[in-house]
């Protein structure tokens, strides 16, 4: 057993806190790689930001969970070694049975994310609070969600939203004992968020999307007063990454976000994270078909690895600034 104490980590319950009294948002950004890794902290380390580091059980079969947590060790380290030690939580996104988020408290993680939103009811509320009573042993922090999102929650595809009921989180709250909630009110994971018939056209022909149901949001704030709440699925699909990658070669047909105003909005309600990930991939991808187009005769995987951690890094500075308000948080 790791305790994520001993690699200089910590839970999710001070950094909401304060991201409450101070109205807005933590930055929970997904990484698999290093460049994703080095990317995250340098850029909230640069803006004095909080961060949550998140790994998906994708995460873990693709670059091994072993690795993905020295790393994260090695975020705690890197960050002081950049000048600043801003408090860093490791996070599980979407995990979705008990067996998941036990071996990942036992591994170090310091959060961990049980996503039964595709349950029946009752089976959410047991299996949530199944893993609140283990992780609280260890102080670790509990993400549960209600409600579920369109598009892919890892092997869950839904059609469509279907909004979280305010009616059911403070039975769901007090039942389960959860420290934060993801909830439902109309964002989506990936870069099609949205069907072009959900969406209008602007002048110059982008698709402007639905606006969030931030009547929900208030409803359920006045249910639970002070309880953090997450954001899934916020990426706002910048439309310059969307036009380099189709520009040099890519096919990203219709892909639209959220836009970053409705976060800002959103930051400063009970949403303490917001959970970006599409964005960082649309971002690297872009940099990396730029300097494949532009300098086909590259063959050494710094020399577009390297400017895609950059365009990566500025991107978040960018979130951390003027989308979640998470910047200068830390002393
Ligand atoms: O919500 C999903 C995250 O973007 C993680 O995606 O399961 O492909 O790693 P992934
Ligand atoms: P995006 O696909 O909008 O980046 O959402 C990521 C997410 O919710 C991770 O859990
Ligand atoms: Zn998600």
């Amino acid at each position: 057993m790791v305790n994520y104490k001993d690699l200089g980590l910590v839970n999710s319950r001070e950094m909401f806190k304060k991201a409450m009294e101070g109205k807005y948002a933590i930055p929970a950004f997904n990484f698999n790689n290093m460049e994703q890794m080095q990317a995250i902290v340098a850029a909230c380390v640069e803006t004095k930001s909080p961060v949550i580091l998140q790994v998906s059980s994708g995460a873990r079969k693709y670059a091994n969970q072993t690795i993905l947590r020295y790393m994260a060790q090695g975020a705690v380290e890197y960050a002081k070694e950049l000048g600043c030690n801003i408090p860093i939580c490791l996070h599980l996104d979407h995990g979705d049975t008990y067996e998941l988020c036990v071996s990942c408290i036992e591994m170090g993680f310091s959060s961990v994310m049980i996503d039964g939103s595709a349950l029946p009811y009752d089976e959410n509320v047991a299996l949530t609070k199944k893993v609140v009573d283990y992780a609280h042993q260890y102080d670790v922090t509990v993400e549960g969600e209600l409600g579920v999102l369109a598009g892919i929650e890892d092997d869950v595809v839904a059609a469509a939203n279907v909004y979280t009921s305010p009616d059911l989180v403070e039975d769901f709250v007090k039942k389960t004992g959860v420290d934060s909630l993801a909830i439902s009110i109309g964002t989506s994971h990936g870069a099609n968020k949205f069907k072009p018939e959900q969406c209008t056209r602007n002048a110059d022909g982008i698709l402007v999307p639905p606006p969030l149901r931030f009547d929900i949001l208030e409803e359920i704030e006045r249910r639970i007063p002070g309880f953090p709440i997450v954001l899934h699925g916020s990426s706002s699909v910048p439309q310059d990454k969307v036009a380099i990658i189709n520009k040099y070669g890519g096919a990203l047909k219709d892909a639209v976000g959220i836009p970053e105003e409705q976060l800002r909005r959103a930051a400063t309600s009970a949403v303490c994270k917001i959970n970006i990930d599409s964005d960082g991939r649309l971002a690297m991808t872009a940099a990396v078909r730029e300097v494949f187009a532009t300098k086909p005769a590259e063959f050494d995987p710094r020399k577009y690895l390297g400017p895609a951690r950059e365009a990566l890094k500025e991107l978040y500075k960018h979130k951390t600034v003027h989308v979640l308000g998470s910047a200068n948080r830390v002393e």
